[in-house]
């Protein structure tokens, strides 16, 4: 059975027969095929025609159907995350947690929704405007272009469809070639509402068509999760359209010298840093820990990294699995390879087979090593001593990215600093950076992108203001 994709809400296929396989054992995950030169259009097309319809469809009906999807994934879990599981090799335990974020994803877009509603501006606060008041309201900038990545497959897809149908903007969702079959799964459960035709597809297409895609005058709002190289290339070639970039990160934790519970720290930094074999824009990748802290931290994160189960990602036992292929377990490989060769020393792990790249721990790591400077994307950490929390924040900013921070501290000022002194979209405060509630901004500051998602913030990113002033009013 071939699994169709969606052209405005309505199932479709091509001769462009693409097999889904398991980076684990190269299993057949499923059939799909790649959407044809003419769906795409048809695709674009619908978006383009419904906008004016979609943008006043009452908030209940947007609300509903959100629900609904919210509803359906929830009764579907164990299928969706078994799907999940089959085409990206993320460890089942992971995939069910990937599914209940997708739930709470549209249910809070179902009830933002609701209660998006614009504000009221008294004018009369000058003579010439006596009587008069503004009311800001937000309107869809136009039909949203989605292009999802592999890592999440599901939960950032849902970050692109979701924000959009609350809004009322119509959205043209690409999966990530790798992944496409859960994205297809959820066109299913949209197909079960009453949004209007056009108001969404998914299509499958070869990265080349999505750029091609991007440069479409009927989809005025370019929303990219994936790398920098990639995201930045959309950005330059549509420099006018509303472009939203979430992109990678080398995301770190500090361990200040207040923390007590160290134990507590490098369960969550040893679980953070490998958990789906690293491949989040927010996985644990580098550690600084307070020279006072230093040593017995890293006894105890390596002692948690050894006890994580490595294997098949079926099984629930699983913590670690396969990267998404084995090119990318080569090039994380080749990156740790160079840092040893630079004099950093392997405190566990460093060995990979085929597309499993083992949990792995380093330190001693030299500047200008890619571990540490680019986005490993891969089950390993970098531990570093720093002499006073002050360093370990200058550590954190000596990055070209921005994403999320964590800092193990107990005393509010110190953190109250690090929101101040980090150059990051967020602070996560006694915990990992890789803490992610999907009802929260996120997004990051330099290289890490630009615009931020998490449902209301992106619900503002593909709206923009319209003001309507009312005159001779007794205010
Ligand atoms: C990402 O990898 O960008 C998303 C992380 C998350 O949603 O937890």
């Amino acid at each position: 059975m071939t699994t169709p994709y969606w052209v405005a809400g309505r199932p479709a296929s091509s001769q462009d027969l693409v097999e889904v396989r398991s980076p684990h054992d190269g299993a057949i995950a499923g059939v799909t095929s790649n959407a044809s030169a003419e769906d795409v259009e048809r695709a674009v097309a619908a978006a383009h025609a419904v906008a004016g319809e979609f943008a006043v469809l009452p908030a209940h009906a947007r609300a509903a159907a959100l629900d609904h999807v919210s509803r359906r994934l929830a009764e579907r879990a164990d299928e969706v995350a078994a799907l999940i599981t089959a085409e990206s090799g993320k460890p089942v335990k992971w995939a069910r947690v990937e599914v209940a974020r997708a739930v709470s994803t549209f249910r809070w877009a179902a009830e933002e929704a609701r209660r998006f509603s614009g504000e009221l501006q008294r004018l009369d606060t000058d003579p010439a405007a006596a009587g008069r008041l503004a009311l800001v309201r937000r309107v869809p900038r136009g039909p949203v272009l989605g292009i999802a990545p592999f890592n999440f497959p599901l939960n950032l897809v849902a970050h692109k469809v979701a924000p959009a149908l609350a809004v009322g903007a119509p959205i043209v969702v690409k999966p990530a070639p790798a992944t496409p079959l859960v994205a297809l799964l959820l066109g299913e459960l949209l197909a079960e509402t009453d949004l209007p035709a056009g108001s969404w597809s998914v299509l499958p297409v070869p990265n080349e068509v999505a750029g091609e895609l991007a440069e479409d005058p009927r989809l005025p709002v370019v929303s990219f999760t994936g790398s920098g190289p990639v995201g930045y290339s959309i950005l330059e070639r549509v420099p006018r359209k509303h472009v939203v970039l979430e992109l990678g990160g080398n995301a770190a934790a500090v361990v200040c010298p207040d923390w007590d519970d160290l134990d507590f720290a490098a369960s969550r930094i040893a679980t953070f840093a490998m958990y789906q074999g690293g491949q989040s824009c927010i996985s644990v990748q580098r550690v600084y820990a307070h020279a006072q802290v230093h040593d017995a931290l890293t006894q105890a994160v390596v002692a948690h990294v050894r006890k994580l189960g490595v294997g098949a990602p079926t099984d629930p036992a699983t913590d670690v699995g396969p990267l998404i292929n084995e090119a990318a377990a080569r090039r994380v490989e080749s990156w740790v390879d160079e840092a040893v060769a630079a004099g950093a020393r392997v405190l566990t792990g460093g060995r990979r087979d085929g597309a499993v790249y083992e949990p792995t721990v380093l330190t001693d790591v030299p500047p200008g090593c890619k571990v540490v400077d680019e986005e490993v994307f891969g089950p390993v950490l970098v531990l570093e001593p720093v002499p006073t929390v002050e360093d370990a924040f200058d550590r954190v900013n000596a990055s070209r990215f921005g994403l999320q921070a964590g800092v193990f501290t107990h005393d509010v000022r110190l953190a109250f600093r690090a929101s101040t002194r980090l150059a990051v979209g967020g602070v996560i405060v006694g915990d990992v950076p890789s803490f992610r509630a999907d009802q929260m901004p996120y997004g990051g500051v330099k290289e890490s992108g630009t615009g931020r998602e998490g449902v209301k913030a992106a619900m503002e990113d593909l709206t923009e203001q319209r003001v309507l002033v009312l005159t001779g009013l007794e205010l």
